[in-house]
């Protein structure tokens, strides 16, 4: 019987068919992947990379982490989906678990992360017209410029970038945005309008360029929203899951959201999970039947998200990802490096600053070059280069790591 699957591909053949087939919605670097471990990528041909995106920050506990890819195999050998027709045996005891270890009263689970974004956007409303006896259909949410939480019409509505929101119009209403790390703006609006259910905020804006806010700005955010009785929406689904040196960014300031958004590594790169965490005077304002998804709590995401948390816990990767995330901004900081105006964020969440324009090519040519010495890397935003490797690195790969960066500007500069 002919195969369907090619043997032996090679990243040019991968590169001709997806361009040839797949929809243009991406213009990803000239690399291909074909095997994953750890902190580890490699192409077809054998070659080896760190990888320095994680895939957004899916990847925190490693490629293909035994423990998790474990869970995968037993959970895909007895049940795989029912849909929420149903009960199955794990969905409650993943639910019980991320409770505890997040510390809310009840968890609605989702696949992607913008989903999820779009569960939370909804809750907020049902219980804006619910408990805050909002009129029908006036409900406001507030969200900060240079946003980003997905890719769905109604969070793009919201966007301001331009390349992920224009022609998709007409934009759903309900949003007003204010300026970020400007608790000032949030009083503002706050005062001046009546009709203010939540509040969406990125504790650090990921895609815009880890822009970490000022200290007490997630704090008096906090306040704010408690005083006005606003909820206060916390968008972790980059930043959590100890990716910033702590379970979650906002623990940084000790604010707990009134909704906490998840996804991302909350399955360690292995399948899409994302979920929904809010207290149950919040969250049973959704009844049934108003909300849902076939796949969203389904017995194999359910069981790898359990190994997936686990591993953060075992492995120590918060306090992993704090020491050597002061290390490698201290490291680039003190090597001068040509071309870098900066280095900027909080655990191992960072990206470096390029001198150049944001609409030059210069980034994008030192993540070529990077490649070509054996580090992943992806520019956002023009001339920002985000650098976030799994959490599971060890000091001596992340000082490998450092090396490879410093030797690449200095090519580059050449
Ligand atoms: C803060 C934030 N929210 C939402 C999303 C959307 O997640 P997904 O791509 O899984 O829909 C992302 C993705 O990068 C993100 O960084």
């Amino acid at each position: 019987m002919e195969t369907i699957r090619e043997t032996a591909i090679d990243s040019e053949r991968a590169m001709e068919l997806e361009n040839r087939y797949g929809a243009h919605n991406y213009h990803p670097l000239p690399v291909v992947l074909s095997k994953g471990k750890g902190v580890f990528v490699w192409d077809p041909e054998g070659n080896r990379y760190y990888d320095f995106l994680s895939a957004y920050s899916a990847v925190n506990q490693g490629h293909c982490h035994p423990k998790i890819i474990d869970a995968l195999n037993e959970q895909a050998q007895k049940l795989t989906l029912t849909s929420r027709a149903f009960y199955n045996d794990i969905l409650g005891q993943y639910q019980k678990y991320a409770c505890e270890y997040f510390g809310f009263d009840k968890l609605l689970p989702m696949n992607s992360g913008a989903e999820a974004v779009e569960t939370a956007i909804k809750l907020c409303r049902k219980w804006a017209y619910q408990k805050k006896n909002i009129s029908t259909n006036d409900a406001i949410i507030i969200v900060c410029e240079n946003n980003f939480h997905g890719r769905t019409t109604t969070i793009v509505s919201f966007s301001d970038d331009d390349t992920a929101k224009k022609e998709y119009g007409p934009y759903t209403p309900g949003f007003i945005s204010i300026p970020y790390n400007d608790a000032k703006a949030l009083e503002t609006v706050l005062t001046n309008h009546k009709n203010i259910a939540g509040f969406l905020v990125e504790p650090i804006q990921g895609e815009a360029g880890i822009f970490v806010p000022d200290e007490g700005y997630l704090t008096a955010c906090r306040k704010l929203c408690s005083d006005h009785n606003v909820l206060f929406i916390g968008d972790e689904i980059q930043t959590g899951i100890a990716r910033t040196g702590k379970l979650l960014a906002l623990d940084h300031e000790n604010v707990r959201p009134d909704i906490l958004i998840l996804g991302k590594a909350v399955s360690g790169g292995v399948f899409p999970v994302s979920a929904v965490l809010a207290d149950d005077d919040i969250m049973l304002c959704i009844q049934p039947g108003e909300h849902g998804s076939t796949y969203g709590g389904n017995p194999l995401a359910c069981a790898v998200a359990m190994a997936a948390l686990e591993v953060v816990n075992e492995e120590k990767l918060a306090e992993n990802a704090e020491r050597l995330g002061q290390l490698f901004r201290k490291e680039i900081r003190s090597r001068h490096l040509p071309l870098i105006t900066l280095v900027r964020g909080k655990g191992l969440l960072n990206a470096i600053v390029i001198d150049d324009t944001p609409d030059s090519e210069t980034a994008w040519n030192i993540c070529l070059k990077l490649r070509d010495n054996g580090l992943l890397a992806k520019p956002t935003h023009g001339n920002i280069i985000r650098l976030a490797p799994p959490l599971v690195i060890t000091e001596d790969q992340l000082m490998d790591c450092v090396e490879i960066i410093e030797k690449t500007l200095k090519e580059f500069a050449k």
